[in-house]
């Protein structure tokens, strides 16, 4: 009866360990578009920022966007588990070489969020403007480092 157990134990371990293999490659295509679809919302946010600022209207318009990629940014971070540079990704090598190199940029990215969230509920449009323009300055210099121009 033990026995039994044992080798049934066995079994169930071996199974268990080819689904997690399947998992793994399934868990990292997964996290890769879900950062992918992260940024994809960072840059509907700076466009609908940009909009709010092309139309010369309330700087107001701006506030919940900026704080959309502020929480954008937090998730971001944390979507790039070892191994996820293999795939369709332009995520490189870099990120997981210079981890704190990749988390500074994304920390000179928060500071901007920040800034801008207070130009855009200070009601100064030229504020607003430079801070939209400072913003774009630190999303470009992570992607100089840390994105692959082209796949
Ligand atoms: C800390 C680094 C970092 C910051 C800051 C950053 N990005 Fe990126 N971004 C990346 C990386 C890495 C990728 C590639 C992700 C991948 O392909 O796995 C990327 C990809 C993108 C993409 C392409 C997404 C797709 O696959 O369609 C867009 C759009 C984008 N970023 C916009 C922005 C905008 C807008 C900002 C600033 C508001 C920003 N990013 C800030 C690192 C960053």
């Amino acid at each position: 009866m033990k026995r039994i157990l044992v080798v049934a134990a066995i079994g169930a371990l071996a199974a268990g360990a080819m689904v997690g293999g399947t998992t793994i490659a399934f868990a990292q295509a997964d996290v890769i578009k879900q950062r992918q679809d992260n940024r994809k919302a960072a840059g509907a946010a700076m466009r609908a920022i940009k909009g709010v600022i092309d139309a010369k209207g309330d700087t107001k318009g701006a506030v919940e966007q900026a704080a959309k990629l502020k929480e954008l940014e937090l998730a971001f971070v944390k979507l790039f588990p070892a191994g996820s540079d293999k795939g369709e990704t332009k995520a490189l090598p870099a990120i997981w070489t210079n981890w704190a190199g990749f988390e500074a940029a994304s920390k000179a990215s928060m500071a901007a969020y920040d800034k801008l969230a207070v130009a855009a509920g200070s009601g100064d449009m030229a504020a607003l403007t430079a801070a939209f323009g400072d913003t774009g300055k630190t999303c470009g210099a992570c992607h100089d480092k840390f994105r692959a121009k082209a796949n």
